[in-house]
């Protein structure tokens, strides 16, 4: 990272496996290569690039899973359609079949395998294309403005105030709930969002989350109904249209759908903002250079998502015995791709750890890939670059505040759960 980041510069700490060449740091594994371990949670890229150089595909035994660090072996695995995504095909013992599903419980699409997946995606899928998303960019200004210019000159909490509320509120507009609806949706999301993604250490944060889950489920049903006979412009009116195709979604499926699609949009968004304004303070440069140049918005949203990339891990299970660089995977096994790794891999990318908005190469792998691509990527980008935008206009001298950083510890993501600004004019 460079001397401005918030790198601590350790590689992991210190009782992992010991590496096979005898010499070096043990080789970080299991919970050290999550963000429930506070060096992998400051400052992952430095345990990565360890990893990445020593032990590419390497076995972590305490979780199950091989861990691949290298863009182009993450690449292929990401994009090769025969892997399973479904945790009730995965090895019992694998991280897959430990942490992912439930026997009882039809998983969502982004665990799914076709037909099943590819039925689902193609009824989705259509409000999230480029063209359709194109209409949301004044609606998501316009939230941005409202909630962005609530805030007083001063120092405040970029995350609770802005990252937050704005992925939310976008959402809960994309899916046609009522205005007045929106505070008590955003309680219900925020608590379902942490049980869902938090460290779940807390019974308390458990049981709230299975209580807005109920109630949220409850509140999709009731809004079903009153579109049935009175449809919208909405996201769930679309979902309940069949008239482009002969299938048709159960209201079940719909409701499953809803919930994927706020827990997959949220704190995903919620990071990628905190992280673009986390790298453009720390990069004073940069910062200046978009404020001179704005045109330079896309570029850098996208080198932010390479960067400091807000999901860290995806997945897949191994469909078949296989080999990659020599090491022997098992039919059934998961296979746990980084993200993060991928992204700063300098066999790809010059200087991988230097934030540069005016990056040629901006592709990244920070959306996954292959059949289970992010299907809300537009929106993400969207959303973050209006957000940008507003913030930058509202406080032309925005810079660190007094009270810091804190990082959320969410396995799999990247983000604050604190990130103290000072908004000047
Ligand atoms: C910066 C924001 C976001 C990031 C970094 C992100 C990242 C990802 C990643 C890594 C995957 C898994 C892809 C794979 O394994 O190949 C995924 C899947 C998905 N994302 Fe996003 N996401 C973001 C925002 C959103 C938003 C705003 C929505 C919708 C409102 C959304 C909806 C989905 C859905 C539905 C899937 C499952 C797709 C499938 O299985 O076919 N995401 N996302």
């Amino acid at each position: 990272m460079n001397p401005d980041s918030p790198s601590s510069g350790s590689p992991a700490s210190s009782d992992g496996p010991v590496s096979p060449d005898g010499l070096e740091n043990p080789i970080p594994t299991g919970i050290q290569l999550m963000a429930l371990d506070p060096a992998f949670r400051e400052d992952p890229y430095p345990i990565l690039a360890d990893l990445r150089r020593r032990d590419p595909v390497h076995h972590d035994v305490q979780l199950g899973r091989y861990v691949l660090t290298r863009h182009d072996d993450v690449e292929r695995v990401l994009r090769n359609p025969n892997h399973w995504s479904d945790p009730r095909k995965a090895l019992p013992g694998s991280f897959s079949h430990e942490f992912l599903g439930r026997d009882d419980q039809e998983p969502s699409m982004l665990l799914m395998d076709d037909p099943g997946h590819k039925r689902l995606r193609n009824l989705v899928r259509h409000p999230f294309k480029p063209r359709a998303v194109a209409k949301w960019r004044e609606r998501a200004r316009e939230v941005a403005t409202r909630v962005i210019s609530e805030l007083e000159e001063g120092e405040f909490d970029l995350i609770a105030n802005v990252a937050n509320p704005i992925p939310t509120v976008v959402i809960a507009e994309l899916l046609g709930v009522d205005a007045e609806l929106h505070e008590q949706f955003k309680i219900w999301s925020d608590a379902s969002s942490k049980g869902a993604f938090g460290p779940a250490n807390d019974p308390a944060d458990v049981v709230a989350a299975e209580e807005a889950s109920e109630c949220l489920n409850g509140f999709f049903r009731d809004e079903i109904e009153k579109r049935r006979s009175c449809p919208g412009q909405d996201l769930m009116s679309s979902m309940l249209n069949t008239e482009q195709t002969d299938d048709r979604l159960t209201d079940e499926e719909i409701v499953s759908q809803c919930t994927l699609l706020l827990l997959a949009g949220n704190l995903t968004t919620s990071d990628l903002i905190g992280n673009s304004v986390s790298a453009l303070l720390r990069h004073p440069g940069q910062l200046e250079k978009l404020r001179g140049n704005p045109g330079l918005m896309q570029n850098t949203v996208e080198e932010v998502l390479r960067y400091d990339t807000p999901v860290t891990n995806s997945g897949r299970i191994a469909h078949e015995d296989m080999e990659i660089e020599g090491v022997k995977i098992g039919q059934g096994e998961t296979l746990s791709v980084s993200l993060a790794a991928a992204n700063h891999d300098p066999a790809v990318y010059p200087d991988p750890d230097t934030f540069d908005i005016e990056r040629k190469d901006t592709h990244h792998q920070a959306f996954g890939g292959g059949t289970h691509f992010c299907l809300g990527s537009h929106l993400a980008r969207l959303e973050a670059a209006e957000t940008l935008s507003v913030l930058m206009d509202r406080f032309p001298k925005l810079s660190l505040g007094d009270a810091g950083h804190r990082y959320a510890g969410n396995p799999s993501f990247r983000g604050f759960e604190t990130f103290s600004v000072l908004g000047e004019h």
